[in-house]
């Protein structure tokens, strides 16, 4: 059995070591909201975060995780990531949306890291969370203004 905690709570899998987190967190604990896009950490669809720092949960085993702190997008609360989350609605940044969660998490990776990041450092951080509907614009714009308050 391996246990973790996700979002707050603690759970457990007896899924084998080896399982995909991406795997276990849709299919057994049913949190939809992280995606599988290519499954060999090309894209970024799958990020969550691991003890606060974006991973590709397409290619972390379970057993990897275990008492460590897991947030999907369903469980982030930090204010910078709320201020994201505001920043994507006024800049209307998703088109098809797949790619979505993983870019918020990614982007609320980079916040926590680099409160006042430059466009360069946006890109930097950015470069892996691709968007086939590409929204990069938006994105970026949407990155800068959750790290000004919402006034950028
Ligand atoms: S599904 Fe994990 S990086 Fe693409
Ligand atoms: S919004 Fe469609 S893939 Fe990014």
């Amino acid at each position: 059995m391996i246990q973790f905690e996700l979002n707050g709570e603690t759970v457990s899998t007896d899924s084998p070591p080896d399982t995909p987190l991406l795997w276990v967190i849709r299919d057994e604990l049913k949190l939809k909201g992280t995606k599988f896009g290519c499954g060999i950490a090309m894209c970024g669809a799958c990020t969550v975060h691991l003890d606060g720092t974006a991973t590709r949960s397409c290619v972390t085993p379970v057993s990897a995780v275990e008492s460590m702190t897991v947030t999907t997008i369903e469980g982030i609360e930090s204010d910078a990531s709320k201020a994201l989350q505001t920043a994507w609605v006024d800049e209307q940044v998703p088109q098809c949306g797949y790619c979505q969660s993983g870019q918020i998490m990614q982007a609320a990776d980079l916040l926590s890291k680099n409160s006042n990041p430059s466009d360069a450092d946006i890109d930097a951080a950015m470069n892996g969370n691709l968007c086939r509907c590409m929204a990069y614009t938006r994105i970026r714009k949407a990155i800068k203004s959750a790290a000004n308050g919402g006034g950028a």
